[in-house]
């Protein structure tokens, strides 16, 4: 009788212990029953994913993981055929909004006859690493490009120079009416050409200093749209838009312009003169807003998707390509990301998220 009371206690003892080290490890441990249920929440993984712990408990993984592919899938690999996975990148979106990047590794928990009866996830939160190594990377290839477009800039204009200089002169020594003043035209329009895309890459590879400032999100976007109506370059597009009212975000306003402006541009000439652009801007978090493009344009093929924010990638026949890269710099440079959404035959959307 004593002997099983000193037994249960020691039980009791080691479960405590266990709970004691499940509660003060620094990542995120969540466990699930087989219905994907929630069983057990440390502090960590309460906090990382911005809930209490008893409002979660006995509830599915979705409340706390939202409806996230990647989690379903490795519950399915865990939870049906056992396959453990280690650190893999998930990237899920948390009910007050905040997109949150996880490592995750998960493991099967087993019966006494080895049966699966749930899974363990244990993740960390690497979005402000994720972040980082955005920056250090995109900081490298700024590096790279930088030189490279001085060397571009300096070398280039000079022969543009003497190209420019010799068909001014040709110009002055033929007569007015020569048919070979079309071809100098035609040859200082292409020279123009040319320096527009050298501006362009200088601007792309020059780390721009970024002057913050608290910027009324609904003005920015409003103006830039009436810049853009008022050019008449595509009288047939709608427009529309949708903003919270006194949104802010702390940014430099003259690159934000930038970066919304190119997008604005892509959209246009991805619908070549006819559809709907909408532009929405919401808080998503306390810290964090969004801003959304939409376009109801001819769409991005998966093929390109993933190519289209690295430099020099076009698919126009006057196309620089870098359009989005700036876009893309801009806003890392601010704490923020870009993604983009495509449907092919539908349209496009690019979200700007930014620290507000
Ligand atoms: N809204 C859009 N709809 C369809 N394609 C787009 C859109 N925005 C960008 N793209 C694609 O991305 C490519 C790269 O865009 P960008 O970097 O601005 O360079 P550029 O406009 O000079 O081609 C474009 O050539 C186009 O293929
Ligand atoms: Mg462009």
């Amino acid at each position: 009788m004593t002997g099983k009371l000193v037994k249960l206690s020691k039980e009791k003892r080691m479960e405590q212990y266990s709970e004691n080290i499940l509660q003060s490890v620094a990542s995120g441990v969540l466990t699930l029953n087989q219905k994907r249920l929630i069983t057990t929440i440390n502090t960590a993984a309460a906090t990382i994913l911005n809930f209490h712990p008893t409002a979660v408990l006995g509830r599915s993984y979705t409340v706390v993981f939202g409806k996230n592919q990647k989690i379903a899938s490795l519950l399915k690999g865990v939870l049906h055929d056992g396959n453990e996975a280690i650190r893999q990148e998930c990237e899920i979106e948390r009910a007050d909004g905040k997109i949150v990047c996880l490592g995750m590794s998960t493991t099967s928990l087993r019966d006494q006859q080895n049966k699966i009866i749930g899974a363990a996830l244990v993740f960390t939160d690497l979005t402000d690493m994720k972040r980082l190594r955005d920056q250090v990377e995109l900081s490298k290839r700024l590096t790279t490009m930088g030189e490279m477009s001085a060397w571009i800039a300096h070398e280039f204009r000079n022969y543009m120079g003497t190209i420019l200089g010799l068909s001014r002169l040709l110009s002055k020594n033929i007569n007015p009416d020569h048919p070979g003043q079309a071809m100098i035209k035609t040859i200082n329009q292409e020279l123009s050409s040319m320096d527009r895309l050298i501006t362009e890459i200088l601007s792309y590879a020059k780390m721009t200093a970024v002057q913050r400032v608290p910027v009324s999100l609904d003005t920015l976007i409003a103006d830039l749209m009436e810049q853009f109506i008022a050019a008449g370059a595509y009288p047939h597009v709608r427009w529309s838009s949708s903003f919270a009212e006194g949104l802010k975000v702390s940014a430099d306003p003259l690159l934000m312009q930038q970066a919304i402006s190119n997008i604005i541009q892509n959209a246009l000439e991805a619908m070549q003169g006819e559809g709907t652009i909408h532009i929405h801007a919401m808080a998503r978090s306390e810290e964090m807003v969004e801003i959304k493009i939409s376009d109801s344009g001819p769409g991005i093929s998966k093929d390109h998707l993933d190519k289209i924010f690295l430099p020099f990638f076009t698919t126009k026949e006057k196309g620089t390509g870098l359009g989005l890269p700036l876009v893309q710099k801009i806003i890392v440079s601010h704490g923020g990301r870009v993604s983009v959404e495509s449907m092919e035959g539908t349209g496009t959307t690019f979200t700007l998220y930014l620290p507000s």
